[in-house]
């Protein structure tokens, strides 16, 4: 048989790039098989370099609200381009993007853009540990923040699907300072803020990189509260919820405030930003104001502004939102009528899927599901044109632009998919 142009493609990424990828995910070592090369989309369909159309359920990995290449964003990002790339200078759009912000999410008075998740993470970490004058970082188990050195202890997603506990190159002294606790797991917490002087607890709004786990209920107060308690801060990382799940993210949904809020994914229209923000008196600790530096030479690049404030004004929650809901019917129907153990959790519009019939809580219990049946039912999927995240810890997207056509092709596709994995968890019953 011949191979395909992708496998072609991945020959030639690997002879010139690690793994032939440019981030571990991409690279489908969960699910078995070779990653699809895409070379184009357009609302809720991609097309592969075979000229393959699938129904994009990935959607960039969050960033795609409007689906791809939505006429706002694209006119957008041209007008913007054709104006120059960028001159390392103030713009207006920088302005009017930190503005929108600090409109939308009432705990945000100063906001700092930068170019990814990652840096969103890593600064909001040091502003929290210079304004507190204090060490020690709090993190979730599971919650994935980035691939900062300090952040990389029992991370999610990618580090948790390559089975790599922690990475290599990352010291001791790097993670020495970070405490890691289960999620929703207040007591732990309330442990460790008695034996340690606290700078700040980082956490997911909705962890979403072990699959979704929503706060229990009271959790995301409580932690609020302790945190309050013993004078450590409290960063809220977005990038994956925020203007995703509502125009003020979690937030927006479950009204807890933060100290800190971290964004990026969805605020920059499927282009390179991200930004932290929050109290005045905390982001004022940023140089040039405070003594916490911070900088970047692409940071609040135009042209990527000007993608994200056209996301943002386009944005058609209501729409995602219906989108989610029918999604997660038809996945739910197919997987029961198959026999399929599973469970569907959500937070707003953000959902996962688990192989496993009871709800999970946290990250040792997102570990115990039947993997190679989500990997059965991927590849059954990808051969029905549907393309969905390769890794059962994956949250799906979708977007305001599926719509009916886009998801009667789904459902056409699950019956088939939900009985390879059906075929997979009996074999190893
Ligand atoms: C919650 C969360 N924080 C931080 C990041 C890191 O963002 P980036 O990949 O842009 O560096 C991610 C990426 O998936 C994320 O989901």
């Amino acid at each position: 048989m011949q191979r395909s142009t992708s496998a072609r493609w991945l020959d030639r990424a690997r002879a010139v790039t690690p793994g032939g990828v440019n981030s571990p995910v991409r690279a489908f070592r969960a699910v078995g098989g070779h990653p699809v090369f895409f070379v184009s989309g357009q609302g809720p369909y991609v097309t592969d370099v075979d000229g393959n159309t699938y129904v994009d359920l990935v959607g960039q990995w969050g960033p795609a609200l409007l689906g791809h290449a939505h006429p706002a964003v694209v006119e957008a990002v041209q007008r913007a381009a054709g104006a120059g790339l960028g001159f390392g200078a103030p713009h207006p759009h920088e302005v009017e993007l930190a503005e929108l912000i600090v409109e939308r999410v009432d705990p945000v008075d100063l906001v700092r853009l930068v170019n990814s998740g990652t840096e969103a993470t890593m600064s909001a970490i040091r502003v929290a540990r210079g304004f507190t004058g204090r060490d020690v970082i709090v993190k979730f188990a599971g919650c994935y923040h980035g691939h900062s050195d300090g952040l990389l202890a029992a991370a999610g997603s990618g580090v948790a699907t390559l089975g790599l506990p922690d990475s290599a190159g990352v010291t001791a002294e790097q993670t020495a300072q970070t405490i890691v606790v289960a999620y929703n797991d207040l007591e732990a917490l309330s442990a460790v803020f008695a034996s340690h002087e606290v700078a700040a607890v980082i956490t997911e709004a909705v962890p979403a990189n072990m699959g979704v786990v929503p706060p229990a209920p009271g959790f995301s107060r409580g932690l609020a509260d302790l945190c309050a308690r013993h004078g450590a801060l409290l960063i809220s990382d977005e990038v994956m919820t925020g203007f995703r799940v509502s125009p003020a993210g979690w937030f927006g949904i479950e009204g807890v405030p933060a100290d800190l809020y971290t964004y990026g994914k969805v605020i920059g229209g499927g282009l390179p930003v991200a930004a932290f923000g929050g109290r005045a008196d905390i982001m004022q600790m940023l140089a040039p104001q405070g003594p916490v530096y911070q900088a970047g030479t692409l940071s609040g690049n135009p042209v990527a502004t000007a993608a994200g404030l056209a996301m943002l004004r386009n944005a058609d929650y209501a729409a995602v939102d219906t989108a989610a809901e029918a999604v997660i019917g038809m996945v739910g129907d197919a997987l029961a009528k198959a026999g399929v153990a599973h469970t569907i959790q959500r937070a707003g519009n953000l959902f996962s899927v688990f192989f496993r019939d009871s709800p999970v809580s946290d990250y040792d219990q997102a570990q115990q599901q039947d993997t190679a049946a989500f990997a059965a039912f991927h590849a059954a999927m990808l051969d029905g044109r549907v393309s969905l995240p390769p890794s059962a810890f994956e949250a799906w997207f979708v977007s305001s632009a599926h719509d009916d056509r886009a998801l009667t092709a789904i459902e056409g596709a699950l019956p088939v998919a939900a009985e390879a994995a059906a075929r997979v968890q009996e074999a190893s019953a």
